[in-house]
């Protein structure tokens, strides 16, 4: 369902879910997002298994008491175990299960220290993958410099920032703008690379700023110049306008640990200050089709292009705004 400011449904992807440490193999916990109340589970194997909450047989939410049995999650109210593709394995008190009675099932994978799981609202099948990012876990690296937030707009909308360099100077502060050289789509994917110049004590360095997108919740920002530094930003809708977004920085490694820390620290909290800055202008914008530009505006119009590709179900969007 979509929502008052914005008039788009939950786009499909991949989206983060959580990370792998959050939850122990045989644990079970609930989790929302799309809209929904999901059940996140570990098999004792160490596999993540995400699926709707509610048990087809009468409704429990199977995170509320619910365990795990191998590779089979039992429902705490009158014990039937499910598997990892959501069939019904056994019914404690019967000598048959039922075939109607599958819970919805998410696909999952665990990549690059995240575990990630496909949404699409009609279950179609993942449309692509997410790349491995061979700089997370490489010792040049650091490790993940991890902050979250839940902030009240779409994904579209945080992202559209990319596009939009303008706002860098009045939302914060930057003395000097990214100038974009190039912006790409390729199906699922985009990029947007860029210049940046940074005002150092010994002078002006030029850097840069590479944005690559990997469908509509999952993206790598390359900032390169002083320091090179990784952040991996995922959006997961929680509902229609609901987000939680999750930034992690890695960046490469000083020889001493120390400064790679105050530089990964630098980064976040920079981060930090801009999702402030942004948030209030996020959390009462409304989106509008037809905007106002500037000819030096970005490519906003063919941002919103490229993310409709990720909306499956239909929407009305009407000339003065959702
Ligand atoms: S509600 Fe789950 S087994 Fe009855
Ligand atoms: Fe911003």
């Amino acid at each position: 369902m979509a929502s008052r400011r914005f008039p788009f449904p939950i786009p499909f992807g991949w989206y983060q879910v959580a990370f792998p440490g959050d939850l122990a193999p045989g644990e079970v916990t609930a989790v929302e997002y799309w809209s929904r109340e999901l059940v996140l589970w570990r098999d004792t194997a160490g596999a993540f298994h995400l699926q709707d909450a509610f048990c087809p047989h009468l409704g429990a939410h199977l995170a509320y008491g619910g365990s795990v049995d191998g590779d089979l999650l039992t429902c705490p109210f009158h014990g039937w175990k499910f598997d990892g593709d959501g069939m019904c394995s056994n019914i404690p008190y019967s000598q048959r299960t039922n075939r109607k009675a599958r819970v919805r099932t998410y696909p999952v994978v665990e990549r690059n220290g995240f575990v990630l799981a496909w949404y699409h609202p009609f279950e179609e099948a993942p449309k692509w993958e997410i790349p491995v990012i061979e700089e997370i876990g490489d010792p040049a690296w650091s490790d993940f410099y991890a902050s979250s937030y839940v902030i009240r707009t779409i994904p579209q909308e945080m992202s559209e920032n990319g596009a939009d360099p303008a706002h860098f100077q009045f939302v914060h502060g930057t003395d000097t703008v990214a100038e974009m050289e190039e912006y790409n789509t390729d199906g699922p994917c985009s990029s947007m690379l860029s210049k940046q110049s940074y005002v150092t004590p010994r002078g002006v360095t030029e850097g840069r700023i590479d944005v690559y997108n990997y469908g509509p919740g999952f993206s790598k920002v390359w900032f390169s110049g002083i320091v090179d530094a990784i952040n991996i930003a995922t959006t997961t809708p929680i509902d229609a306008e609901t987000t939680q977004v999750r930034f992690n920085f890695i960046v490469r490694r000083f020889d001493d640990e120390k400064l790679t820390s105050t530089v990964a620290d630098a980064f976040v909290k920079e981060i930090n200050k801009q999702v402030q800055e942004d948030r209030p202008i996020w959390e009462h914008k409304s989106f509008l089709p037809s905007p106002a530009l500037a000819d030096t505006d970005g490519p906003i119009l063919k941002f919103r292009k490229w993310y409709s590709q990720f909306y499956a179900e239909p929407y009305e969007v009407s000339a003065r705004g959702a």
